[in-house]
């Protein structure tokens, strides 16, 4: 894959040697996502961040990534706060917007969204979330974090044990994810979730193409030789009704008496953010916080670093990180998970 210039859309676009390239550029910027170094490599570039559907992690990680590398962020946020809200097309946004930016990340509501902005868009553009359909720079980072904690563990993606649980039918993490393990080795998924919010078909055809084990189930049960259990939230805002969602809300959750029961002593926890911690669903919850194999803080650092990356190679720079580099004035006690 050539990254210079590219618009990061989907998942599809990546074979086993450009994550290997993400990868590697990720373990480069660990000083300055630590903060014990600067670079000010994309000094004087703009980073447009437009999310019309909320988010947390992934907007603010972008912007934390891009003024790490030097740049800086524009932001609009909430689709009332728009000129969409006025009926303008995404075409006249990407035009105007990517005069303002020299790369811009976006998350909106409508599946194929983003790639349409990109047509109109004279810059990259990184796709955030689109609808139910993907979430690319997530499933880079979940499979960076998956990387790393098998490691930890002496183990290897190729050959290894992923249980998938909650609502697979929207959750855009898990469509990406799947597509990103898919190009592995001999990997066994059980996928747990309700029937009707089941993985769609398409991804389940994918690994069957890739000779992967796959079981699909509605029972949390077998999973004693799992390496990584992935929960997902309900989808509540894909329902037509937040009452459709009640059905489910509630119906697979993960604690320490069920962790301890179902899981081997090391299967690593992991859950893109954010968990629904109300009482009604509260499908991870807070009594494995002190947990080690709880990787769901470490993988939402990880996210700074696999977005610095993906910058530093789509905008061509990768190069030159290290060159830009210089001291710190301000220190701080604190060390980060990256
Ligand atoms: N994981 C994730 O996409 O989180 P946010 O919705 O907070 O961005």
């Amino acid at each position: 894959m050539n990254f210079t210039g590219s618009n990061i859309l989907s998942v599809e676009q990546f074979d086993l040697d450009s994550i290997q390239t993400v990868f590697q550029t990720a373990d480069r910027m660990q000083p300055y996502a630590r903060r014990q170094k600067r670079t000010k490599v994309l000094d004087g570039a703009i980073l447009g961040n437009l999310f019309f559907e909320p988010s947390t992690r992934t907007r603010v990680s972008f912007g934390t990534a891009f003024n790490l590398l030097g740049g800086e962020v524009r932001e609009t946020t909430g689709m009332e706060s728009s000129a969409l809200a006025k009926g303008e097309s995404l075409y006249d946004t990407a035009r105007v917007l990517s005069s303002y930016s020299d790369i811009i990340a976006m998350r909106h509501p409508k599946s194929g969204s983003v790639a349409e902005f990109a047509e109109g868009s004279r810059v990259p553009v990184i796709n955030g979330g689109d609808g139910a359909n993907e979430h690319p720079t997530q499933a880079l980072l979940d499979l960076y974090t998956i990387k790393k904690e098998l490691q930890h563990h002496g183990h290897d993606i190729n050959g290894m044990h992923i249980c998938m649980i909650g609502d697979l039918k929207f959750g855009r993490t898990v469509h990406s994810l799947s597509r990103l393990l898919a190009m592995y080795k001999n990997i066994r998924f059980t996928l747990i979730s309700p029937k009707e919010l089941a993985m769609p078909d398409a991804i389940i055809d994918e690994l069957v193409r890739g000779n992967h084990q796959i079981t699909i189930t509605d029972q949390v049960a077998g999973l004693l030789d799992a390496d990584i259990v992935y929960q997902t939230r309900i989808q509540q805002e894909r329902f037509t009704t937040p009452q459709e969602a009640d059905l489910y809300r509630g119906k697979f959750r993960l604690n320490s008496e069920i962790y301890t029961k179902h899981y081997k002593p090391n299967t690593v926890i992991m859950h893109p953010l954010p968990r629904d911690s109300r009482a009604e669903a509260n499908e991870l919850d807070n009594d494995l916080n002190q947990n080690p194999n709880l990787a769901i803080f470490r993988q939402a650092d990880n996210g700074v670093l696999i977005r610095m990356a993906l910058f530093a190679l789509t905008l061509g720079v990768a190069d030159l990180i290290e060159k830009y580099e210089c001291d710190v004035n301000w220190y701080s006690e604190k060390r980060h998970s990256y």
